[in-house]
């Protein structure tokens, strides 16, 4: 959409022939104070000069502070920047972790806005750590100016060229690293400007555009279903959803099949373009925060695109329910019922329970292909930010397995999630007078409420009768920072988590 992806390269040359802005290295958090933390080495006497001013310069090696000094004359850098790395790794042979490498990396280039190119030296010992410092520099080279007129030239322009110093600059699988985080930065680029997107200009005929001109040129089949087509085939959860507002609803379908793959993965979003409530209206303040309700539906379209250009050899599906969620004489009302796809129906206790609705459809239409797993994404519940807070998702699976291999997924990727359960128990506070199933229940435990609605409606593996291995991450808190940024996070969309889909995707194809 509107951002341009930097360049990225490895380089093997000393630090001190490297051309660059700005030469980025590593300082620790030591137990008597910062310790210096480069990649390749500085020079010898810049080195010791440098030790000895950082704690006069208020230099302490804490996560996310970024120090710009002088370079001096033994660089060929303008600049150099110290990026902090937090407390020194305790213990022997253990160098920095991923992530950490990841956030110091993104930091800086974050707070290098406005800088042309960007050297970085950070302590890494293979190639996956390699990896790390690209995924992070890029992820932090990130800027929306998609809504700017007058202010645009205010704007820093993200670093447009990066370069990685490390001696593996030769190595096969450091290279193919470098390669691959590009393709998955530019997913949750993607991801991210969907959801900075002003609701006005994004409403579901305008978000599937977005994806049919996002896929485009890659191995996808995009399809997508408007009102007409949705009331043919009896989608009456996303329907009654999209009744409330102007602009109809729609399913988008998006599909990578490549030659080889024997598992079927499917991926469903959440796309709620905008989230006022419907009639059951939200109280205004902090209502301008919804219009990042579609976040799960654009980090599954993030997800899949990265996997295609990435050439994973395993079929996958994303699904994004879309419609925006408006009061109106046409919306539906609390106490309407409605007949999903497939035939169970909802009465609508709630219509601010709209996400489980439109879920609802898009789980049974997935299922419908008997994937061999399904994961869901979606901004679901307050009760999500409220149990882990802003930075941490939550998975809930009907499968123990599934769960953690999604979670292992996320680890790897570096990002933050934490599995809660599906208490049984907590079914029949969604007993419905009247209907199936009521859209909403007890509400302690809201998130896991939520989740126990949405496992009604996943469905049975190909010819037998136990449900596919499903997990739904509620990504309420992390999906979009409206804190100040930290780390390669900016504020406004994340992008979480198409790292994990993308990272889950080729574990399944490796299995
Ligand atoms: N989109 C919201 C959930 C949400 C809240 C996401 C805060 C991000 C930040 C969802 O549609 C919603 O309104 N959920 C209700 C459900 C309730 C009415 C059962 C909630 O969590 O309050
Ligand atoms: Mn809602
Ligand atoms: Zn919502």
């Amino acid at each position: 959409m509107t951002s341009s992806a930097p360049t990225i390269s490895l380089s093997d040359k000393d630090l001190k022939s490297v051309k660059t802005d700005a030469l980025v290295i590593g300082v620790g958090r030591g137990a008597d104070g910062p310790v210096l933390a480069e990649g390749s080495p500085l020079p010898r006497a810049l080195r010791s000069q440098l030790v000895d001013v950082l704690s006069g310069l208020g230099v302490t090696g804490a996560t996310d502070q970024v120090v710009k000094v002088p370079a001096g004359k033994d660089l060929d850098a303008a600049v150099l920047v110290l990026t902090g790395l937090g407390a020194v790794p305790t213990g022997k042979a253990r160098g920095y972790d991923h992530e950490v490498l990841r956030r110091a990396a993104g930091a800086a280039t974050r707070a290098l806005a406005g800088t042309g190119s960007v050297a970085l030296s950070l302590p890494t010992a293979d190639a996956d750590g390699v990896a790390a410092v690209a995924e992070g520099a890029l992820l932090g080279a990130y800027s929306f100016t998609r809504h700017r007129a007058h202010s645009a030239g205010e704007q820093k322009s993200p670093v447009a060229d990066i370069t990685v110093v490390t001696p593996l600059a030769r190595d096969k699988a450091a290279n193919a690293a470098a390669s691959r985080a590009q393709e998955v930065v530019a997913g949750v680029h993607l991801t991210r400007d969907l959801v900075n997107t002003a609701p006005g200009d994004l409403p579901p005929a305008a978000f599937a555009d977005a994806v049919v001109a996002a896929a485009k040129g890659n191995p996808l089949k995009v399809t997508v279903l408007d009102e007409k087509a949705l009331a043919k085939g009896g989608y009456g959860g996303i329907l009654g959803v999209g009744l409330g507002s102007a602009r109809p609803p729609r399913l988008v379908k998006v599909e990578y099949a490549p030659r080889g793959a024997s598992r079927h993965l499917a991926l469903v979003g959440k796309g709620i373009t905008f989230d006022s409530g419907g009639i059951s209206l939200k109280p205004p303040a902090g209502m301008e925060a919804m219009k990042s309700d579609m976040a799960g539906g654009a980090s599954v379209i993030g997800a899949i695109i990265a996997i295609a250009r990435l050439g994973v050899k395993l079929r996958v599906t994303a699904w994004v329910p879309l419609a925006e969620n408006m009061p109106s004489g046409t919306a539906q009302r609390p106490s309407d019922v409605l007949t999903t796809y497939g035939g169970r129906t909802v009465e609508v206790l709630n219509t601010d329970a709209e996400g489980r609705l439109v879920l609802a459809d898009a789980l049974v239409a997935a299922s419908e292909e008997h994937p061999d797993a399904i994961v869901d994404v979606a901004t679901l519940t307050g009760a999500q930010v409220l149990a882990l807070g802003k930075r941490v998702a939550a998975i809930m699976s009907n499968d123990d397995d599934w769960r953690a291999a999604v979670h292992a997924s996320a680890e790897r990727a570096g990002e933050s999630m934490w599995p809660m359960p599906l208490p049984a128990d907590l079914r029949s506070s969604m007993d419905s007078q009247v209907a199936d199933i009521a859209n909403m229940g007890e509400r302690m435990g809201g998130m896991l409420v939520a989740g126990l609605f949405l496992q009604e409606f996943v469905g049975t593996v190909a010819g037998g009768t136990d449900q596919i291995p499903w997990a739904h991450l509620d990504i309420a808190g992390p999906a979009f920072n409206e804190a100040s940024p930290w780390g390669y996070t900016p504020k406004g969309g994340t992008g979480h988590p198409v790292r994990t889909l993308v990272a889950l995707a080729e574990a399944e194809a490796a299995r």
